[in-house]
């Protein structure tokens, strides 16, 4: 059986590289193929695999975000005599290969990709002619070739070292681009409606993909912002919907973002960002709700929940309050009720996510909601559990030197009876500190400070202008006086 498989050579961008298994594993399953001999040296952007036939590498390429792009493996080796030897072997003892894709109509074109060392032109066409016992007998078309062949060599991965000699040469035909153009098809920088927290196409594409979003499925962010998370997961054929405590944000009534545009333009919205994108059939709709608060039927099921809740640095942690839970003193009886918000602790909403997540998702259905933590304080015990969902994957993104999120993506495995809704989960709640006082009181410094530091930085320029005889222009002579009296 084994023997019928093909040998393929993936190639990954170089970025989120924490992310790419994660992502492989889950197209796998979306689609339900099967794998073998994954080579295991993730951090390289070179991986072999070995796929039983070429649609299965083709559905892999169809939604890989970290794919660049896919090849057949002709021959790879770890030195240049070996990788030679087997390429020579390889179309003698494949004559159906040679005359698929060497005849003489097949025009063709050989890329020569070189990973951490850079080769001129005339280095890259020698290199061409090493493999002149390739029976190529086509026109070389560089513009529209049938086939393109590729040669790479991959010279190790710190550009501070770079070995004596490549690391592994590959040789393969061309079969897919992954899907990184949607990257810059949906990148924010061209998107109608976005806010300070709008997640960046990439990541939010890697979300949808980890959810393992199909279409037809029914998606749902319960921190939904300015939706950048639904628009991946209707472009990938999911139904979104959203809440989000914020109406302001929701209904792209907020102060704009982009520093060049003064007010909000009035058909921004979600659901024109849809729109933009050829998905407005998928848009279902969005609400204004305090997630703290239940809100949803026990019948209502979603397939995926994707969402990037609140860390309280760009954005606040807010739940509203009842009038059960009102501060003592404050108000009487007879007086109208104005809701007051409080802080939502993070501990509090990652307990009220996995429990969301394990009423509200079909067996199955995944969970994929992003961490911050301190990184001196991870460790997986730390992680939110819950006895209805499972653990499946966990990618780190490194934010500032001392802080990070996780990518966690949790499958629900079991199901709990609404009637027994009122038991409590077994979850484990994150670290016990806040995330957000911690960053605040800890790790940045505050702003007096730093407003001091850059004043500082200031009068130790002006001190250097003044030792190389310049005047200041008269603007810069202000601030100058303004540094120096604050340390006069
Ligand atoms: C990190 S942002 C989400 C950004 C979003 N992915 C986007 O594309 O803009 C978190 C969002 O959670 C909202 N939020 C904060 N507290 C909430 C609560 N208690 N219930 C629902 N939403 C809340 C904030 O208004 C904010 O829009």
């Amino acid at each position: 059986m084994s023997k019928l498989w093909k040998k393929y050579i993936l190639w990954f961008a170089q970025e989120h590289v924490d992310f790419r298994l994660a992502e492989f594993e889950s197209l796998s399953k979306l689609f339900g193929f099967k794998f073998q001999h994954l080579s295991d040296q993730f951090l390289k952007p070179f991986w072999l695999v070995e796929f039983p036939n070429d649609e299965t590498a083709l559905q892999f390429a169809s939604r890989s975000v970290a794919l660049r792009a896919i090849f057949e493996l002709y021959a790879h080796g770890q030195t240049l005599h070996a990788f030679h030897e087997r390429l020579r072997n390889h179309v003698e003892s494949h004559p159906a290969k040679v005359e698929a894709h060497f005849g003489a109509n097949t025009s063709f074109k050989i890329t020569v990709e070189t990973y951490n060392k850079h080769f001129s032109q005339r280095e890259k066409i020698d290199k061409i002619e090493t493999m002149n016992y390739l029976p190529l007998s086509g026109p070389v078309d560089l513009k529209h070739p049938k086939v393109e062949w590729w040669y790479i060599e991959f010279w190790g991965l710190d550009p501070t070292a770079v070995p004596p000699v490549p690391d592994d040469i590959l040789f393969g035909r061309l079969l897919a681009a992954g899907q990184r153009h949607l990257i810059k098809d949906l990148s924010l920088k061209h998107r109608k409606f976005i806010g300070n927290t709008s997640m960046d196409a990439q990541l939010s594409l890697l979300m949808a993909n980890q959810a393992l979003v199909a279409p037809g499925d029914l998606v749902f962010d319960p921190f939904v912002g300015t939706g950048s998370l639904l628009v991946s997961a209707a472009k990938f054929g999911g139904y979104v919907m959203g809440a989000d405590i914020d109406y302001m944000m929701l209904h792209a009534r907020c102060r704009p973002s982009r520093i060049t545009q003064k007010v909000r333009e009035k058909d921004e919205s979600i659901r024109s960002n849809l729109k933009q994108y050829g998905c407005a059939d998928r848009y279902m709709d969005v609400v204004v709700a305090d997630f703290s608060n239940p809100l949803w039927h026990p019948r209502v099921s979603f397939d995926s929940i994707i969402t990037d809740p609140p860390y309280g640095i760009r954005e606040a942690t807010e739940k509203v309050e009842t009038k059960v839970t009102v501060k003592e003193g404050t108000r009487n009886s007879d007086m109208a009720h104005y809701p007051s918000t409080s802080h939502y602790a993070l501990q509090q909403l990652y307990a009220d996510l996995l429990d969301f997540a394990s009423k509200h998702l079909r067996i199955g259905g995944r969970l994929v909601c992003w961490l911050p933590f301190h990184r001196e304080d991870y460790s997986e015990a730390t992680l939110p559990q819950h006895r209805n969902l499972q653990l499946v994957a966990n990618s780190e993104q490194l934010l500032t030197g001392q802080t990070a999120r996780r990518l966690l993506t949790y499958e629900k495995c079991s199901q709990t009876e609404p009637s027994d809704w009122s038991v409590p989960p077994l979850h484990v709640a994150t670290p016990s500190e806040d995330f957000r006082d911690r960053y605040f009181n800890n790790c940045v410094e505050s702003r007096q400070d730093r407003r001091m530091r850059k004043a500082e930085h200031r009068e130790q320029g002006r001190l250097e202008m003044q030792r190389r005889g310049k005047v200041p222009s008269d603007s810069r002579a202000k601030k100058c006086d303004l540094n120096k009296s604050r340390f006069d």
